[in-house]
Order: structure tokens, then sequence, then C-alpha cells
């Protein structure tokens, strides 16, 4: 409980210097044309609409369930309004969320989701193309790929492009080095996203891509991985080494609605949104996009922040934003400001204790011998004995590998920028599945040690050798939902 307190305080002697943090970077000459001068004065600009564009396709999803994820939901349901709002048609838009938030028990506003402190409803009018469990990685692909015989389940909608068309995805969630979650089993490792878009653009059927992801460790997905020459631009929250953070908080300034004991969003996708939603993205690049958010998701490099990251083909950053978001004509009047004229920059919520800070909140909130007290409690104390149990593990089996000493070293090894995670993908598929048979789940919390795992990996250790480590460093599976192996992600 020590660290939920910690972090709590350290959130807010954050906040406070958060007020300063605000107020630099504003400039005094802003420059305002009228959409027309600045047309003129970017004839690029010009013929922006569709017949010259192609069809602007969209995949968004939310890899999480549960209310203490509210965020991540939140996330995609308000990027689908502002893509709305920017133009895109609802056909042309893919939603995968598992949709358990807005009529959630714990939601204090029932049918409504917020994406910020005084947001309005992002929930309403969203398609539930894929919802509950059928929000699967091979559903997810299947969409991107325009695979229609690959799906199961769902609405059936997918990215049926053609040559001339530009594709976003946005993808938000937890993660971990070189995975991503799902709120099903199994979870989303970083080869098989590469070759899907691999094989997106073999088959022809796009112009342009860009790929914004919020994840920890979300660099390490296109790390060495993602290629040039596919035309496809990514952006990420953080580098390959580090968390994502959740923002509007509890107990962060601005803080949520009193009512609302959870995140409301993240802070890489809170930065791009809010920029996007009141510039002409017309004028504005992808490129220009990228600073913004970069800085403010850097938080002035305070311990609450994480570095955006770039790959791919960044020469494809110089286009507007507008040849994948479309824009929303109300703002037509605004060019793009280079200041950063969002709010001060909230403080955030490192992304893994998010779901710790819930259950903390809700415990403090409970009235005194409450049945809700006790539950708190009881969420919060097995979802820290579920971490303890995992990083124990963990260490454990590389001791037993490689020697008390050389155990942690292998096991903490970063390789050199550029070079990916590790070089046997099906090796680290299998490994993380021998992992969870003998030690349970590594779910959401664990997905922080997959660079330990992949070490392993490329330490030469094979299936039989991990299991017997594993066997030894876990004498059960304890029984804890967090370890049930129904959420294990290796499926
Ligand atoms: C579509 O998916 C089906 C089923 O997984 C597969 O057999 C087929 O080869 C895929 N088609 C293409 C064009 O990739
Ligand atoms: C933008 O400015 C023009 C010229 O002043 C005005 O006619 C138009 O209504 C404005 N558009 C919006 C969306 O405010």
């Amino acid at each position: 409980m020590t660290r939920v307190t910690a972090s709590v305080l350290l959130t807010l002697l954050a906040a406070l210097s958060g007020i300063v943090v605000g107020t630099r970077d504003i400039s005094g000459d802003v420059l305002r044309l009228p959409s027309e001068a600045s047309r003129f004065f970017r004839p690029g600009a010009v013929n922006g609409d569709d017949d010259t564009v192609g069809t602007r396709w969209a995949v968004l999803i939310a890899g999480s369930n549960g209310y203490w994820n509210y965020r991540h939901q939140a996330d995609v349901c308000h990027a689908y309004q502002l893509l709305r709002k920017g133009g895109l048609k609802e056909e042309n838009i893919i939603v995968f969320m598992y949709d358990d938030i807005a009529s959630n028990e714990e939601n204090p506003r029932p049918g409504v989701i917020i994406n910020s402190p005084h947001g309005d409803d992002v929930y309403n009018g969203v398609p539930k193309d894929y919802v509950g469990e059928d929000v699967t990685v091979g559903n997810f692909f299947a969409a991107i790929l325009g695979n229609k015989t690959a799906l199961t389940g769902g609405s059936g909608k997918v990215v049926d492009s053609g040559p001339n068309d530009h594709i976003f995805i946005y993808y938000t969630d937890h993660g971990g080095p070189g995975v991503l979650g799902m709120p099903t089993s199994p979870y989303l490792y970083a080869n098989d996203l590469i070759d899907v878009l691999k094989k997106k653009h073999a088959s022809g059927t796009y112009k342009s891509l860009v790929f914004y992801l919020e994840a920890c460790e979300s660099g390490s997905i296109f790390e060495g991985l993602l290629p040039e020459g596919l035309n496809i631009y990514a952006t990420t929250a953080s580098n390959a080494e580090e968390s994502s953070w959740g923002t509007y908080c509890p107990g962060e300034n601005p803080s949520p609605p009193p009512e609302y004991e959870t995140c409301l969003g993240d802070l890489y996708s809170v930065a791009w949104m809010e920029d996007s939603d009141i510039h002409n993205l017309r004028t504005e690049t992808l490129h220009q996009q990228y600073e913004l958010v970069k800085r403010r998701t850097a938080s002035d490099n305070s311990a609450f922040g994480s570095h955006v990251m770039q790959y791919g083909d960044i020469g494809l950053s110089k286009d507007n934003l507008f040849l994948y978001l479309g824009t929303n004509p109300a703002n037509d009047n605004y060019t793009f400001i280079d200041e950063n004229s969002l709010r001060p920059s909230s403080k955030a919520v490192n992304q893994r204790d998010a779901d710790l800070v819930h259950f903390w909140d809700k415990y403090r909130k409970a009235p005194e011998g409450s049945l809700r007290k006790v539950e708190a409690q009881k969420q919060f104390v097995e979802a820290m004995s579920h971490r303890v149990h995992i990083d124990h593990s963990i260490k454990l089996v590389g001791k037993l590998l490689f020697g008390i000493e050389k155990g942690p070293e292998v096991l903490n090894t970063v390789r050199q920028a550029g070079q990916p995670l590790v070089d046997d993908w099906d090796c680290l598929k299998s490994l993380v599945r021998t992992f969870e048979m003998h030690c349970g789940s590594l779910s959401q919390y664990g997905m922080k040690h997959m660079r330990s795992l992949a070490n392993i990996c490329n330490a030469g250790i094979q299936k039989e050798k991990m299991a017997e480590a594993s066997e030894q460093a876990c004498v059960s599976i304890p029984l804890n939902p967090w370890s049930s192996l129904h959420k294990g992600f290796s499926a």
C-alpha cells in the first residue's frame, strides 16, 4: 500500500509543479489566417477533397477491459467522434472495444463515457463493430487486411481499401516489450503485427498508412522491426523501455469529477486528440503534431512522462493530418499554431499503476465498514500479491537458469537501439506459454517482464530448460484471479 500512497503523493507534488510548466512556451505572436488565405499560401492543401485523396479509413482499438481500464475505451470513443467530425464516414471507421464501461456498475454516469474532466459524452453513436469476446487479434488483423473470411463474429466491417486510400490505425492499451494487450487471449505480438502490415502493403491497397500507438514500451513494437518503404509512419507513446502514462486520474490536477474513481484518459492519446480537436487539420502536419504531442507527453521531462517516438517512413510526416483524420469545418479559421495551447500538462499515473489507483480510490471513498470497502481492499491486495508473485518468479527463473549473479544481469539486458527485442519470436512465444503453464498468467502487469523472457531466448535457452526452471520456481499456480490461466496471454 505504501507504493500507491507514495505515487498519489508524488502525483500531487507534480501537479503543483505543472502549474509552472504550463506557462512556458506560449508565444505572443500568433499567426491566425482565414482558411482561404492559408490555402492560397499552401497550394498543396487546396485539393483535399475526397476524389483526389481516395477514401480515408480508420481502425480504432482499445485492447483492455475492466473498469480500472476505463481510459482506453474512452480514448477510442473520443477518436471516433473526432474522425466523424473530421468527415470520415461511419462505414470507413472500424471500432474494436470490449464495451464494458458505459454500462458498468462502477460508472457514475450510466451510458456515458468521458475522456477529460469537463468533456462531453464520447460514447453516444460509437458503432459496436467488434465488442466483448470479438475483440481478438485475429479479427483485428482480418479487419486491417480486409479479409472477411478470416473474421469470427463482429459486424463484418473491414478496411476494404484501394490503392489511393489512406489508413489510420490507433491502438491504446497496456503493453510490454514486444507485446500489446487484448481483452481476450492471446495477446498481440509485435512480429505478427509487422507481418500483417507488410502483407497489407504487398496487397497494394493503400497509398499511405499512419499508426498511432499508446502502450507501455510501445517503441518496442516497431523498433528494429518496421522497415522503411512500406509507406507507413508510426508514432508511439513511449520508447522501447519505459511505461506510458494514464492521465486525468484521481488525485491529479486536473482531476476527474469526484465521483470518478478511475483515470479518464492516457497522456499521449489525449495529447494528439485534444490537439486535433481544435485545429484546422488542413494546415497542420503529422510532424507538427508529433512535436507537440512529444512535448506534452514528456511532461517537461519530469518523472511523469515518456518519450514519444516515430518510426517507419518519417518523410510521410510532412503530410497534413487532413489526409488521415479529415478536419472539423468548425476549426477552418484556425491555422496550426506552434504553441502548447493545451491545458497545463496534467500529471500522470504510470499505466501499470492505474488499476491500483482505482482500487485505492474506491477503498478510500467507501464508507467505513461497508461491503464496498472490503471488496476494494480485496481487489487491491489481490493485484499486489499477483505482482509480488510474478516479479519473484521471473527473478527466480533467471537465477535458476544463469546463476545468482548472472541471472539478474541477463534478464535486465537492453539491446542497442535499432535492434529488435528478440531474434526468434517463436521461442519467445513458447517460453511465455511455458512460464504461464507453471506459474500462472502473466496478465496485464506481467507484460513488463517480456524483455526478460526475450533475453532468455536470446541466451539460447529452449523450452525444456525453461520448463524445468519454471517448475522449480513455482510450486503451484496461486489462487488469485490475476493468475488464472484463463487470463493467460499465450493461449
Ligand atoms: C483470408 O483468410 C482466410 C482464412 O484465414 C485465408 O485462408 C485466406 O488465405 C485469406 N485471404 C487472403 C487474401 O489473405
Ligand atoms: C471563417 O471566417 C470567415 C471569414 O471571416 C467567415 O465567413 C466564416 O464564417 C468563418 N468560419 C467559421 C467556421 O467560423
